[in-house]
């Protein structure tokens, strides 16, 4: 492995000739590319396999290059930006002229945010030192490091396995602090609209109200008519985040009458965080989590990639409190749990 500096460098001239560069960030591994340069962001989607209308987050090295790739922008974008960057919060805002609609995926909105994580702002601060990139935008476009509609990476090693060579460089950072993506926060409607919350994260709704005095409307069911208005969010797919073993979402007190009931030879791999919750005689492969959300959010994307090779028919995953805390994870479990076992139509 290149020391850090020298691995840095070397990002940064891949960076510049439209190659390929995954690095972690404080949430999650990202696959980087020039976010101003077409044909490298078209390179992003084609190793992904993820559909081209799908828009990309770019990330940046600081609040002040927020110009270069937003317009309009709000107040409370500002207010945001001053409590929660470099964070997990991605804040989606009306895209600046100029930006190339590859990474937009043709939307008029642009998903921008300013990662915590040491490895990932020294890239970012290298490359815009090194001209930031076709005209000097200094945005580096970055999805989660993943095939498209799978588990994302929170190690190195994850990258590879999702993406072989693909990417021409992996910056180690070892294991992602936080765990799970950001939180996405819709901005893009003005000052006047509510922010809406797109995907939970660790920026939870009640510390966006403690910065902005109202909570953000949470983007659900959006009802028929308005459908074709809203923007298209991948990571709010229901079949998202998801291992190829079927996986099936338990309240604790169920594990062991579905574990015991199920026909001879069935094995299953058990995910669970109760301390006391017993291990079926079924189970192949048990991984007990912490049972405090932070901790058991940085356990959790590793622990379902070792449970999804564990050679188990099902996975079963003891149900999460349903309390604030546990909103971000909550709503990862029952993404994994529509889309295991290869459902997807993507
Ligand atoms: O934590 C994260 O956000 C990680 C790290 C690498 O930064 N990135 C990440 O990117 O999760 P990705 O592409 O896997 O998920 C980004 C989500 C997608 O669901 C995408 O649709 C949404 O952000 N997004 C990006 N731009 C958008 C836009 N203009 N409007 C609505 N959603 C947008
Ligand atoms: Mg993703």
């Amino acid at each position: 492995m290149l020391p850090e500096g020298a691995a840095i460098d070397h990002a940064v001239v891949l960076l510049q000739a439209g190659e390929l560069v995954a690095f972690p960030t404080e949430t999650v591994y990202g696959l980087g590319a020039d976010a101003a340069n077409p044909a490298a962001v078209r390179r992003i989607f084609a190793a992904k396999g993820r559909p081209a209308d799908h828009p990309l987050i770019v990330h940046l090295p600081a609040d002040g290059y927020l110009d270069n790739w937003a317009s309009d922008i709000p107040r409370q974008a500002w207010e945001l930006t001053e409590a929660f960057w470099p964070g997990p919060l991605t804040l989606i805002l009306k895209r600046a002229r100029g930006v190339p609609s590859v990474v937009t995926g043709g939307q008029e909105t642009i998903g921008l945010r300013v990662p915590a994580h040491p490895l990932a702002l020294a890239l970012l601060r290298a490359f815009a030192e090194a001209g930031g990139g076709l005209g000097g935008l200094c945005g580096i476009a970055a999805p989660s490091a993943n095939r498209f509609g799978r588990i994302s990476p929170t190690e190195a090693a994850h990258v590879r396995a999702e993406l072989g060579d693909s990417a021409r460089l992996v910056l180690d950072g070892g294991r992602c602090g936080i765990g799970i993506e950001s939180t996405i926060l819709d901005l893009s409607r003005g000052s006047g609209a509510a922010p809406r919350l797109l995907r939970p994260g660790a920026i939870t709704p009640e510390r966006i109200a403690s910065v902005l005095g109202r909570l953000p409307e949470v983007a659900g069911q959006p009802p028929a008519a308005s459908a074709a208005a809203l923007p298209r969010v991948p990571g709010a797919l229901a079949a998202h985040y998801a291992p190829l073993t079927p996986l099936r979402l338990l309240p604790a007190t169920e594990i062991a009458r579905v574990a015991e009931g199920a026909t001879v030879g069935w094995r299953c791999a058990l995910l669970c965080h109760s301390p006391t919750l017993a291990t079926p005689a079924a189970a192949l492969l048990v991984r007990r989590l912490p049972a405090d959300p932070s901790r058991y959010a940085r356990e959790l994307y590793a622990a379902l990639r070792e449970l999804d090779e564990a050679g188990a028919d099902q996975i079963l995953v003891e149900e999460v409190p349903s309390n604030a805390a546990w909103a971000a994870i909550a709503d990862r479990l029952r993404r994994a749990a529509c889309g295991a076992g290869g459902q997807e139509s993507t």
